[in-house]
């Protein structure tokens, strides 16, 4: 009890401090058994004009005010989205060479999403949250969903893909795991942050229809079902307004239409503008003016927008007081549900247990694109020398990039998992090029290396230096960069036996793949990147990752590429490419790209049948169910990713020959049948009807396609809906 009651006591010394108790009672915002919104509104009434702007920019780099004299605490945000960002000093983005910071990597976002698997993104959500809990930081700056409307955006490996679907049902359990530690997800780029090129000025001109089907669903997932407590602005514009303060989407979408309550963040440097700050929905104003105290009275941050411009305005009544209440409203609610809950566990830090959250997830996303000849597993007792070739092989991946970029406790490199699994004595390496100077090494050496080993296993790729998976530039070609494609071909033209792997976020060209008979889809993935990368190849873990985004053969079969504008010109894009991104454009097209959406090989194989629907027809209001049975064919226990696409046979508008709506991942034993169940709503019918600016669902008849991929469909059902 005794701790209680000191507790209690210092409670009511604050109180007391704060000059707002009587007779040494709680006031009700220090008081848990008050429901938030009570704690809210007590607390914002005691506060001052001044404290209440105060709250609504920063104080430091990461960090903005509570309210000292109340004892509201300040608010810590890190990045994100894949492991905790290390200490920075005060004002810059250098590190501050604290000691106690290194953290764990976790795979980036492409991996995750790639494992289509809402488990694995539930551990992650847990795992990244508990150590940004015991980092004391209050809210991640994470998860990312921003769609993958080009392979040349430098930041797609932080996104979860291509597909609206894929993406919403994967940051769902990602936010509600994060936030089960006390720590607040800020989702980012609200909104239309597809590119990097010219990012702080693009402005999107998008159709209602592409907006809605394509580039918000996974952030009203994230807000409707996820609950995130904060969201973060893009920095590009929409309808020319920055996104930081942009009325339709933060006033009327966001805020308004999905009844979102929580914080609405500037990305750093995303605001412009005291007046449009103050009322198209922004909340907290971050990382103006990022370099530093070079323009300031006393300190930058009292010149931010929502700093003393914004305080001088409201007492001159150009601003209503009633908006600025609105901001602290939301961002207390925040500090409520974060760092004032005293309940919330205490986190954990580099613990083993998240090594092992992070390598199984990598071993689940990672993606077996070809495997001819099964080349691959290669088992360690049938081969006796590999070498293992390419700068990949042999790079930390966890720093650059940009704002992701992590100091780690550790990163076990491909090289490092591959000599621990197969025993050093077996694995010859060789750089075979160097990003540096951009040069390959002796062919001839090279090719007289390959000839002689067992096997060759290539890891290459992008590798998050500028313009290569990297924040603030776009890639500035599809190709492999640095003379790889000519190392690959030396590769298996001196032996056949050639796996290449891609370290990357992105899909790249691929000359070669007639020539390479396996393939593999390495993604980045932090720490333990080199044990499941080894797991995979020596086939102690059967790949059951599936591509969250379609691998073109060449730019031309991208949407954005072939009827919409990319980069734009003179800070305008215009979406001309509307729905059709991805597959849904590829399908349109009848164009066959590298590898679909959706594809991804595992050791065993898996036969589908018995596609049926439980009944003819449905309700636009109705669900209906859609079954399929999945038998493991092979000789070894493997997860096989069941998808279920929708298309509308007629419609009064153009659709996608069809979408995803569904999407199981069973883990089957050899021989093993299961018989999954997919119920499907209006949701999975509708469009965005731009006449009544709604949602629509035309009666007529649909058809179900179920299969492995957006290529694969291996049976399919028609149904009327009436
Ligand atoms: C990025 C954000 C990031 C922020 C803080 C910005 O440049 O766009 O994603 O969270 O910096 O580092």
């Amino acid at each position: 009890m005794k701790p209680k009651i000191s507790f209690v006591a210092a409670l009511a010394t604050i109180a007391a401090l704060a000059g707002c108790t009587s007779n040494n009672s709680i006031p009700p915002y220090l008081d848990d058994n008050q429901p938030i919104e009570v704690r809210v509104e007590d607390a914002l009434q005691r506060m001052t004009l001044e404290e209440k702007v105060a709250m609504c920019h920063a104080q430091s780099k990461f960090s903005s005010p509570g309210v000292p004299r109340l004892g509201i605490p300040e608010v810590w945000c890190t990045d994100g989205p894949h492991g905790i960002r290390e200490e920075v000093f005060w004002d810059e983005w250098s590190g501050a060479g604290w000691t106690n910071d290194a953290c764990t990597a976790f795979p980036a976002l492409t991996c995750l999403a790639a494992t289509w698997d809402p488990e694995m993104s539930a551990l992650y959500g847990k795992s990244i949250g508990e150590e940004a809990r015991y980092r004391n930081k209050n809210v991640l700056l994470g998860p990312g969903v921003n769609i993958y409307r080009t392979p040349l955006n430098g930041r797609n490996f932080e996104y979860m893909g291509e597909d609206p679907y894929l993406a919403s049902v994967m940051v769902v359990p990602y936010i509600q795991e994060v936030q089960k530690n006390g720590v607040a997800t800020c989702v980012k780029h609200f909104a239309l942050n597809n590119q990097e090129n010219a990012r702080l000025r693009i402005n999107v001109t998008v159709s209602d229809r592409a907006l809605r089907e394509i580039y918000l669903p996974a952030f009203e997932a994230a807000v409707k079902q996820g609950g995130t407590w904060s969201i973060m602005g893009a920095y590009n514009q929409y309808n020319n307004e920055h996104c930081c303060h942009n009325s339709i989407l933060l006033n009327d979408i966001l805020k308004k239409e999905w009844g979102f309550d929580g914080t609405v963040i500037s990305d750093w440097g995303g605001t412009h503008d005291t007046k449009q700050a103050a009322e198209n929905g922004l909340d907290l104003e971050f990382g103006t003016w990022s370099n530093g105290l070079t323009w300031s009275a006393s300190n930058a941050y009292d010149n931010y927008f929502l700093a003393t411009p914004y305080l001088e305005g409201l007492k001159a009544g150009t601003y209503s007081e009633e908006q600025l209440d609105d901001k602290v409203r939301r961002i207390l609610r925040m500090i409520f549900r974060t760092t004032m809950d005293r309940t919330r566990p205490f986190g954990e830090f580099v613990s083993p247990a998240h090594f092992d959250a992070a390598r199984t997830i990598a071993q689940n996303g990672i993606v077996l694109l070809q495997n001819e000849g099964n080349l691959l597993p290669l088992s360690p007792d049938k081969v006796q020398n590999i070498l293992v070739v390419g700068e990949n092989a042999n790079k930390r991946m966890t720093i650059g990039g940009g704002s992701s970029s992590l100091k780690v406790v550790y990163e076990n490199l491909p090289l490092e998992g591959l000599q621990s699994r197969y025993g050093k004595d077996k694995i010859t390496y060789m750089k075979g090029y160097t990003s540096g100077k951009d040069t390959v090494e002796e062919l001839s050496e090279l090719s007289a290396a390959a000839e002689k080993a067992d096997a060759v296993i290539f890891i290459g790729g992008l590798n998050k230096h500028g313009h290569q998976d990297a924040e603030g530039g776009d890639r500035l070609s599809y190709g492999l960069p640095y003379g790889q494609d000519t190392v690959i071909e030396t590769l298996v033209q001196a032996n056949p036996r050639t796996v290449v792997v891609i370290i990357s976020g992105n899909a790249v060209a691929m000359p070669w793949k007639e020539r390479v008979p396996a393939i593999v889809e390495g993604w980045y993935c932090g720490t333990e990147a080199g044990n499941a990368l080894a797991s995979i190849l020596a086939g102690d873990v059967n790949p059951s990752g599936k591509l969250p985004f379609t691998y073109y053969a060449s730019l031309d079969q991208c949407g954005a590429h072939a009827l919409g504008e990319y980069p734009g010109a003179n800070n305008q894009v215009n979406y001309k490419d509307d729905i059709w991104v991805g597959y849904r454009f590829t399908e349109r097209e009848k164009s066959a790209p590298l590898f679909p959406f959706g594809h991804g090989l595992s050791y065993t194989s898996f036969e589908y049948s018995d596609v049926k629907a439980n009944k003819k027809s449905m309700s636009q209001e109705g669900k209906l169910n859609i079954s399929v049975t999945v038998k493991n064919n092979g000789d070894r226990e493997g997860s096989e990713i069941v998808q279920l696409y929708i298309g509308d046979k007629e419609s009064s508008v153009p659709r996608p020959l069809k979408e995803l709506k569904g999407f199981d991942k069973v883990k089957l034993a050899p021989g093993e049948s299961r018989t999954v169940t997919f119920t499907i709503d209006s949701q999975a019918l509708r469009f965005w009807d731009e006449t009544t600016n709604d949602w629509k669902v035309e009666p007529g008849t649909f058809t179900a396609y179920v299969g492995a991929s957006s290529a694969d469909i291996r049976g399919t059902v028609d149904f009327l809906v009436k």
